[in-house]
């Protein structure tokens, strides 16, 4: 059977695939497929493993044909993949949940100290040489420990990261379906609604798949009704906040300042975003780990050799 791997990604996946006996082809660049090029690579293809860069749908499982049996995200989210047309054609979608939560959730923390404790500004302004002594009134900032953070959506990712600010006391409140006992149980957490949240959190961190629910949850009434101090922190997808109206509330010191790991249309960034002082920017890296991404990898293939092998995958999403 021939398999499809649509990026470079680490050894120990392409291996767990060769030496199921399946035959791999791949993207050697280390960039996304264009969209040609994408329906070329799947054309005939048993099975493919896949990017949250890859936009999977209809077209492109038909193209693919009939004799494919999986298409494995090498990604906890996808939301970059029609579920439906999925469905309706018997085609296994996987994904790669769990090995990334510890990476995602500190990088969540990285930018949240990036952001409060003004790292990233910092770093540029004393590069420039333009630090000339010690001084009182420079650069001050937000306390991390004894603040109020608001987890939005509590689920494996959320629920790690509000886990962790165990060591700087802070008092935790989080949206979610259900009640999180054990954020309760661990951190007397408590479960509000998203308007109290956003009310009273110096830090509000996002945690939420994209879905049509969840696209620009945070939009200008949200930025409004948080406080002027507060900060935001976006490791989840770039949609989940209307990046616009993001940067006119910041321009404006409407909020204080947001640390950005995604992007609404990724890789370009909302116009003004750049210019601003008070935000910290990484290009999508919450999960970039060499172990994690090794760890995906390998998980990825998994899902992806078990189905072609007629099995169930461990990590089924359809
Ligand atoms: C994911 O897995 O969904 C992240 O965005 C990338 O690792």
């Amino acid at each position: 059977m021939l398999v499809y791997v649509t990026r470079p990604i680490p050894q120990p996946g392409i291996d767990i695939i060769e030496r199921a006996g399946f035959r791999v082809e791949r993207n050697l660049e280390d960039r996304a497929l264009t969209r040609a090029e994408l329906h070329a690579a799947v054309r005939g293809r048993d099975g493919v493993l896949c990017l949250l860069t890859d936009t999977i749908d209809a077209e492109v499982f038909d193209t693919a044909g009939p004799a494919c049996k999986v298409f494995a995200n090498y990604a906890v989210g996808y939301n970059n993949i029609d579920l439906e047309a999925a469905r309706t054609r018997g085609i296994r979608i996987t994904n790669t949940p769990g090995v990334l939560t510890d990476a995602t959730a500190d990088m969540a923390w990285a930018l949240l100290f990036s952001t409060a404790r003004r790292v990233a500004e910092t770093d540029r302004f004393i590069r420039t040489g333009a630090w000339k002594s010690w001084g009182p009134m420079q650069f001050l900032s937000a306390d991390v420990t004894g603040s109020t953070l608001g987890i939005v959506g509590a689920g494996r990712i959320g629920t790690n990261m509000a886990l962790k600010s165990a060591g700087f006391r802070m008092k935790v409140l989080y949206t979610g379906r259900r009640p999180n006992t054990e954020l309760e149980s661990a951190l007397g957490a408590r479960r509000v609604e998203m308007d109290e949240l956003l009310a009273e959190s110096d830090f509000v961190s996002l945690h939420v798949p994209l879905s049509d629910v969840t696209r620009h949850l945070i939009d200008a009434a949200a930025l409004a009704r948080m406080k002027p101090s507060a900060i935001l922190i976006n490791t989840s997808r770039g949609p989940v906040v209307d990046e616009r109206a993001l940067v006119e509330a910041l321009q404006d010191h409407r909020i204080a300042g947001a640390g950005l790991d995604v992007y609404e249309d990724e890789p370009l960034l909302a116009p003004g975003l750049a210019e601003l002082e008070n935000v910290v920017l990484t290009p999508h890296i919450s999960s970039a780990t060499l172990t994690t991404r090794t760890r995906m990898a390998t998980m990825a293939a998994s899902n992806l050799v078990a189905v072609l092998r007629g099995e169930e995958p461990p990590n089924p999403v359809v």
